[in-house]
Formats: C-alpha cells, structure tokens, sequence
C-alpha cells in the first residue's frame, strides 16, 4: 500500500471535536438534574483516581456560549456531544423540560455558529433510577432508551439531523458490569452478557422510534474497534487469542447491527454466562434496523498471545477496587507490546491500524449495506500538556492527530467511504476512572480556574479544518 500524505480530504468532509455530557457538563444537581450513574460510582471510594468526580467538570454548562464560540474560533465544522439521560429523564420517568432546555440553546449556539450538532444520547450516564432496577441488565432499559430518545426528539428534532444512539456499548457492557473498572462497577459476566444484548436492543429500538417519527433523520451507532493481531502470526494459540478479542471486542457488536446475527463462535464462548437466554424472537430484526452512517472510535490496536507474559501488562486506572477481566470469551489472554511508541495511557501508537480497520469495516459491514464511516473519536493523552508563556506545546498530541488524519486519507485513497473526523477531545475533561489525571483535550482546561487554553494541536487542527488538508 502506498502512502499518501499531502492530498486534500473529500469535499464536505466534517472536521469535528467530541466532548461527553459527564465528562465536560458539571452542574451535577442544577435544573432538576438527578444522579446517574457515575455520579453514584463516583463516590465510592477508590473507584476514581483522586476522588475525582463530574460535580463541576469543565463547568461546560455555564460556558456553553464561550465554548462554542471557541470552536468557532477553530474552525470546526461539528461538534460531537452527549445528552444527559439524567438531565433530561431524571428518574427515568418523567420528562424534565429544564434538562432539555441546555441542549435546545446548546444546539441554536451551534447552528448560529455555523457548526453541525452531532447528537448522541448515550455515552454512559444512565440515571440512577433505573440502574436501582437493574439497569443495562434489566430488559426494560432498553424500551426506556427509545422513549428517551422520543423526547430528545421532541425538543430537538426540528435542528438537529446526525442521530448516534449509543456510544461505546462495548464499554458500557464489559467495563461497567464484566470488569467493573467504570459504573456500575459490577463483576458478573451474566450481567455482563445480559447488558450486551440488551444495548444494542436498545439501539435497534431508538433507531426505529427516531426513523418512525421522521425518516429523513440520519441515525447511527459509534463502536470502539480495536485491531486485534496475534503477537505470532506463526503461533495458532496467538492467531486463536486474537480471534477472540476480535469478536468479543468487534464482531460482537458490529455482526449484529450490519448482518442481523450474532457471531457463533463469540456466542459459544458466552454460553455458560446465558447470553442467549437474553435474545427473543424478533430482536435481531430491531437490532439490525437499517442506520445511516457508523461512528468509529479508533485509539490503538493490540497484539495477543495465550503466553502468560512475565510482567503482566495493564492499562486499567490504578483503582483501590480490583478490577477484573473485561472479556468472558477470552479469558487467558494477553495483550503484549510492540515496542511502539505509546501515550500517556500506555496505548500503543499505531496509525496504520486505523487505515486497516476502516478498510476492513467498509469490506465487512459498511460497504455491503452502503453506509458512510465517520470517525467519531481519535486522540490522545500525553504529558506534555503544561501551560507555558500562555502556550500550551503538545507537539505529542499534534503528531499523533497528523499521522492519523494521514491513515484516513490513505484508507480514502483506498476507496473506503469516510466522510468525517472528530478529534477527541475538544477540551480536557473527566477521564472516567482516571478522573482529572489524563488530559485529552486540544484545548487545555486549567481545573482551577476553568480557563481554556487552545493548545498548538487545536491551531494546527484548526488550519487543517480550513484547509480540508494537512498543512505542512
Ligand atoms: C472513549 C470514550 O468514548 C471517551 O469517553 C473517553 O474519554 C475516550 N475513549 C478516551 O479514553
């Protein structure tokens, strides 16, 4: 495959940034907010590093105006964002006008600005409320999601037009219930399982409540993929291990939604957890409800091996809780580093991982079902994020940003339909079970004063916006 470094990107391709309604909102209790579930994980202690919670954030609620007058000033075209499902729906019942109110002036901010809203409803805060019934395990949940999103509709409708149901499911399954390394913060892989299905149900449901009410919306679904090779290609045991992250991690969420089944083999794996127990007639029908476009989330690949390593390798926040294995199907398997250079969060840096992956999504789901990928989240957190003489030099993150743009364009050039990129993140924010500690953003948010400072990555990417190239 050839590189191709200084084209310019398809016209009308979306340059974005990405924040979450948690990680950035704050106002934990204001306009009749209640608590979801990570504001509950939140208090436990030792869940989150330093006792970090989302009380305040970014305080993005109250600088809603500057915020995006920010991302005017860097020229994006998109700003991918989450609605709080505890603002909106409180107890999960009851429609609270108020919690729709920021978004409504959120969204007329962003259109005034000349930016596209890009809506998701679930990126992992669900309201405590129905978490006390079970949440993601209980059934019941997903119909709940689709009246959600009916009322998000409601108030919304009218202006916004890019519709993602569900960030991450993976995450929300695995590392909620399996490894309870995220809230819940539950370690048993029969809820596990039972989340799994019941995430993508509730997907399949939002996306035909969002279509029946209008058709003309364009819907979708943002999974993380991971590039999953085995640390020996020569070694069947590796091959084996890499297969099975490959479809508890993609396959298991990706096979569902574009082929309308689940694969086999994961669905072998899962059995004496009762995955099917969970999956009624009918479901795989809603599950695989036509969408418009697909959301990626690409950090980095992994290589895998059932060679018990030496020292074992984990990337997981040094919680005081143990945490536990976030794969039922691939239990014995290890993860081992390449020797690449790697983040802040000991992720391996790997770019043409992505021009891979976008080609094998387009090849094995998208293609077939004549759908557009957007990567919906690329970044990365680095150390060199420190505010001097007003600048902030994270040449790390630059860097890492550039090189992967380039593999979006190599995959285009390849033929692959990619229409979008939103950088994650906009800003600094709350890094889950990391808390404060890792820093995401383009712009840096100094957590005392809440001052925003673009970062030299944030100027590049903002002349690339303009450009709809990479500058030299
Ligand atoms: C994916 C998640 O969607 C986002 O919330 C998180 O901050 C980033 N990954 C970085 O870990």
């Amino acid at each position: 495959m050839t590189m191709n470094n200084n084209a310019s990107f398809p016209s009308g391709f979306v340059w974005g940034a990405a924040t979450a309604a948690y990680q950035v909102e704050g106002a934990a209790s204001e306009d009749g907010r209640k608590d979801s579930i990570w504001d509950t994980f939140s208090r436990v202690p030792g869940a989150v590093v330093n006792g970090d919670n989302g009380d305040i954030a970014c305080d993005h609620y109250h600088r809603m105006d500057d915020d995006v007058a920010l991302m005017k000033s860097l020229n994006l075209g998109s700003y991918r964002f989450s609605t709080s499902w505890a603002r909106i729906r409180p107890d999960g019942g009851p429609v609270n006008a108020a919690g729709l109110d920021f978004y409504s002036r959120l969204t007329d901010s962003l259109l005034e600005a000349g930016i596209q809203p890009w809506l998701t409803l679930y990126h992992w805060d669900l309201p405590q409320a129905l978490q006390d019934q079970g949440g993601w395990a209980n059934r019941d949940t997903a119909y709940r999601f689709a009246d959600y999103a009916l009322s998000v509709h409601d108030v919304l409708g009218d202006r916004v037009t890019a519709w993602t149901t569900l960030n991450e499911p993976w995450c929300s399954a695995y590392v909620g219930y399996a490894s309870g390394e995220h809230a819940p913060g539950l370690q048993d892989r029969k809820l596990a399982v039972a989340a799994n299905h019941h995430l993508l149900l509730a997907h399949g449901l939002a996306v035909q409540a969002l279509k029946g009410r209008d058709p003309g919306l364009d819907t979708g679904l943002t999974l993380n993929f991971t590039v999953a090779d085995p640390a020996d290609p020569q070694n069947p045991d590796d091959v084996d291990a890499a297969r099975r992250i490959d479809g508890q991690f993609n396959r298991m969420f990706a096979d569902p939604v574009f082929h309308g089944k689940y694969p086999e083999d994961v669905v072998a794996d899962l059995a004496p957890y009762g995955f099917e127990s969970h999956v009624q007639d009918g479901d795989l029908a809603v599950i695989s409800s036509p969408i418009d476009f697909l959301g990626v989330n690409y950090y980095h690949g992994d290589a895998f091996t059932k060679t018990p390593p030496t020292a074992p390798l984990t990337t997981a926040a040094p919680s005081a809780r143990p945490t536990a294995s976030p794969y039922p199907a691939a239990d014995g398997i290890h993860a081992v580093r390449r020797g690449l250079p790697q983040t802040n969060m000991g992720w391996e840096i790997q770019p043409e991982g992505l021009r891979r992956l976008l080609n094998r999504l387009q090849r094995d789901y998208t293609g077939p079902a004549g759908v557009p990928l957007y990567i919906t989240e690329n970044g990365a957190a680095f150390d060199d994020d420190v505010v001097a003489d007003g600048t902030v030099q994270d040449l790390d993150r630059l860097d890492f940003i550039r090189s992967h743009l380039a593999a979006v364009q190599d995959a285009v050039a390849d033929g692959v339909d990619v229409r979008g990129y939103f950088a994650w993140s906009l800003m600094d924010n709350f890094e889950w079970a990391w808390g404060y500690a890792k820093r995401f953003g383009i712009v840096h948010v100094d957590y005392e004063t809440l001052q925003r400072t673009p970062k030299a990555s944030a100027r590049w990417y903002a002349e690339a916006a303009a450009a709809n190239a990479l500058p030299a």
